[in-house]
């Protein structure tokens, strides 16, 4: 079994590896987040999608883990295909485990996560001398998971990184506002990185929620917060080729 991360979506951004397994692979069993035309690369295998927000349908952990084993055992070639990096957010680690408890030899094959690819196919530099010598990524997706962290990080000191907290970006901007961060630090939304609809919001940690108007519920952001925001000469590095995005409220940042 290859656990293998997909990357943020543009199969152009699949590693060499991941490319290779996919190809090779006769059964791939993959996350809702990871678009076709990856899945696709995968041109001689089965396709199995085990989204853990398909409803009714919804696989548990244990589900998914046992149909990579029996499938392991009939001789099959499983690629277990995540967004991103299997270990950020993916809970690629209870798969090994799962795996390695069952005896059934594996290999992780790491994936660019949307955590470093969003930022930076905005043009937003983690780290930049001068404004930021360090980052965090932390999930937003509801206060406990975000709130104690963000309460443990000296405002402005490093880039802030939140995965699954576009729902919550508006109360994400108070926990910030409480523990001392600046409401005119920048702040950015990256939606749909690397795909044909992705857009870019950029403005401030007080504005972030309030007039961000970032489109479909469903479409996939990462928040980032910091004075590298600042940095992103975003019109220019996106009017170079990617087509259909939107930048919302590209002057709202000046100088830094
Ligand atoms: C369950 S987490 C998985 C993260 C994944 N393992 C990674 O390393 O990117 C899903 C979250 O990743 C982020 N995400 C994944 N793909 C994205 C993309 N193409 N553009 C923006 N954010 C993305 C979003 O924050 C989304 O809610």
């Amino acid at each position: 079994v290859s656990l293998v991360g997909a990357g943020p979506g543009d199969p152009d951004l699949l590693t060499v590896r991941a490319h290779d397994r996919l190809r090779a692979a006769t059964l791939v069993l993959h996350d809702g987040l990871v678009p076709e035309a990856v899945v696709d690369v995968a041109r001689s295998a089965e396709r199995v999608s085990v989204a853990r927000r398909a409803g009714p349908k919804t696989l548990s952990q244990d589900v998914v883990i046992d149909l990579m084993v029996d499938a392991a055992w009939r001789g099959e070639r499983v690629v277990r295909l995540k967004g991103g990096d299997p270990f950020v957010f993916g809970r690629g680690g209870e798969e090994m485990q799962g795996l390695s408890a069952a005896g059934v030899p594996f290999e992780v094959v790491p994936g660019l996560s949307s955590a470093l690819a969003a930022p930076a196919l905005a043009g937003i530099p983690v780290t930049h001398r001068g404004a930021a010598s360090g980052f965090v990524v932390l999930s937003g997706h509801a206060p406990e998971a975000y709130a104690p962290l963000l309460g443990t990080i000296t405002p402005r000191s490093v880039t802030v990184v939140v995965l699954m907290g576009i729902g919550e970006r508006r109360a994400i901007a108070r926990c910030l506002l409480e523990a001392g961060w600046p409401g005119e630090t920048p702040a950015a939304i990256v939606v749909n990185a690397s795909r044909p609809r992705q857009r870019v919001w950029v403005g401030r940690v007080n504005t972030l929620g309030i007039n961000d108007d970032f489109g479909a519920r469903d479409d996939p952001g990462v928040i980032v917060v910091g004075d590298v925001v600042a940095c992103a000469s975003a019109a220019d590095i996106l009017r170079a080729g990617m087509g259909e995005e939107q930048i919302w409220q590209p002057t709202t940042i000046q100088g830094h």
